[in-house]
């Protein structure tokens, strides 16, 4: 048998002898023993080398592999439901395809730059795999979605010639002669093709000159952006919900191993498959801010400073039991035993480090809740005060005209008010979807462009959609790296891209 077996497919091969390849991630030695972990992208093994299965030959060179060694093996595979993936490999033949020397990624702590220098190696990491393995995932269950759901996937430019989202976040361009810009949005094309098609969707990257780092902006991002002709913002929202929940119960259907990689804790998105999402007016959000409103019996405000009580009692907590332990390791303990205790209080430091920050934190939120002024737009805190209140995500609707784009739909009742919808992700990941129902009178749509001091001729196809068969119509945008950052829970949106360009980052 010469075919290559890929780990993901070991379990299909019990008690059988196969061949493999893949690369050295870790090694440890044993007495007479080589544990290699070997890693093919589809998954992760132990792979043992054992002094009286092997010639000496091969040992010597399984004593010798480095980390990222591209290696060809041939063994057995057992069962072992202690390890991730649940088999193991005896190893009866080894070859070197690839030598690695002085990999510079080492299970020793990095920096966040170094790493980010490193990206193109540091995709080889456990973490970083497991996240692009969920992102792959969620396109996946995204394009199902709206297939499923009677959709045409079309695709809009991304050299363009006019702003759509405001004018402050353009990249420029050339488009020979002609200036250009690089596409914010594939919205108002998409308008144009939900006229021809009924409903689509835009799947392509967008541009935002952003310039601060923050863990939620890229320069370059993914959206999605469904438009559906015969919609209003109720059935927008619907949708949204709809949507949501069919990709969290995706993840957790088919991303198990790469969530038990991450160690996401997952209890909330089982609650999010069940429950309805709050659906909040931009006036009730602000009274949730102010901590005017309660939700199950508490404000905000309330709710904060019992989260920071909690947290400096967790803090003092933590603290008692590093101390304990340094006084049990100081009066002398075995070498196993101070492992395990060095590893405990390793691990007190590293909550307390995170609890710190959130210290930190709340009473800044506080703070900026307490100066908030109405007709604002949300800003981080904003939202993290927000949906603190809630467990699942929170759509927030009816925005005051002036903070929105100019194509956003006024109500007819309160002028005042565009209808427009935010979806705020739960634990701080914030806004991960915006859109709306789209002004569809011709006048008003004019006045807007006028306002934002948009170059009229530019616009001119766009209004025509407005002057043959104008129907209503809505629809949104979901930010891909900042889904996938709340599914698997990371702290910054730079580790859900492959190659990831944000303000003072075009390498590699
Ligand atoms: O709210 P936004 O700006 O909406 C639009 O662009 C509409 N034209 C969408 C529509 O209705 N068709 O952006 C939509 C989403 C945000 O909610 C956020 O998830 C993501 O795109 N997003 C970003 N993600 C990463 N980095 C950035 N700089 C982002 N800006 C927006
Ligand atoms: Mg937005």
């Amino acid at each position: 048998m010469n075919k290559m077996i890929q780990i993901k497919d070991f379990k299909n091969f019990e008690e059988k002898t196969i061949k493999t390849q893949g690369w050295v991630t870790n090694k440890r030695s044993g007495k007479g023993l080589e544990f290699i972990i070997l890693r093919d992208g589809s998954g992760y093994a132990q792979c043992i080398v054992n002094k009286d299965d092997v010639s000496g030959d091969v040992f010597e060179i399984a004593k010798r592999l480095s980390q990222e060694t591209s290696i060809k093996i041939e063994g057995k595979i057992v069962k072992d439901e202690k390890q991730l993936g649940g088999y193991e490999l005896q190893i009866s033949n080894l070859k070197v395809i690839g030598d690695s020397d002085n990999y510079p990624i080492t299970n020793k702590e990095h920096g966040i730059e170094f790493l980010m220098d490193k990206r193109h190696l540091w995709l080889r990491s456990k973490r970083q795999w497991a996240i692009l393995k969920v992102r792959n995932r969620i396109i996946f269950a995204i394009n199902n979605f709206f297939q499923t759901e009677g959709f045409v996937q079309t695709d809009s430019p991304i050299f363009t010639g006019n702003a759509a989202e405001g004018s402050t976040t353009l990249f420029s361009s050339k488009f020979y002669e002609q200036d250009a810009y690089l596409a914010q949005t594939g919205q108002l094309y998409g308008e144009a093709m939900a006229m021809a098609m009924g409903k689509i969707y835009t799947f392509g990257p967008t541009f935002r000159a952003e310039k601060s780092k923050t863990r939620r902006h890229l320069s370059e991002f993914w959206m999605i952006e469904p438009e559906m002709a015969f919609h209003d913002n109720d059935m927008n929202m619907d949708l949204i919900e709809k949507f949501l929940r069919y990709i969290v119960a995706d993840i957790l259907e088919n991303c198990k191993e790469e969530l038990l990689v991450l160690d996401r804790d997952t209890t909330a998105f089982k609650t999010l498959i069940q429950k309805d999402f709050p659906r909040l007016t931009y006036d009730e959000a602000v009274e949730i801010i102010k901590g005017i409103k309660t939700i199950n019996g508490k404000t905000s405000i309330e709710l904060l400073e019992e989260d920071l009580k909690n947290i400096k009692a967790k803090i003092s907590e933590n603290r008692t039991g590093i101390e304990d332990r340094e006084k049990e390791i100081a009066g002398g303990v075995k070498k196993g035993k101070r492992n395990f205790l060095q590893n405990k209080i390793d691990q007190l430091k590293n909550e307390i480090s995170t609890l710190e920050q959130k210290e930190k934190n709340i009473p800044q939120w506080l703070n900026s809740a307490k100066n908030f002024k109405y007709g604002e737009d949300f800003g981080g805190s904003d939202e993290t005060v927000i949906t603190r209140m809630f467990d699942v995500p929170v759509m927030v609707y009816n925005w005051p005209h002036e903070i929105k784009a100019f194509y956003m739909k006024r109500d007819k009742e309160s002028p005042e008010l565009a209808k427009g919808v935010d979806v705020l992700a739960p634990e701080g990941y914030g806004e991960i979807v915006g859109g709306g129902e789209r002004e569809t009178d011709l006048n008003l749509l004019i006045e807007k462009i006028e306002e934002h001091k948009l170059p009229m001729s530019a616009f001119e196809w766009y209004l025509d959609l407005r002057k043959y068969g104008s129907v209503p119509h809505a629809g949104f945008g979901l930010g891909l790296e900042r889904t996938v950052a709340w599914i698997c829970g990371t702290q910054h949106i730079r580790e859900t891209i492959p190659f990831p360009r944000y303000y003072g980052r075009l390498h590699p």
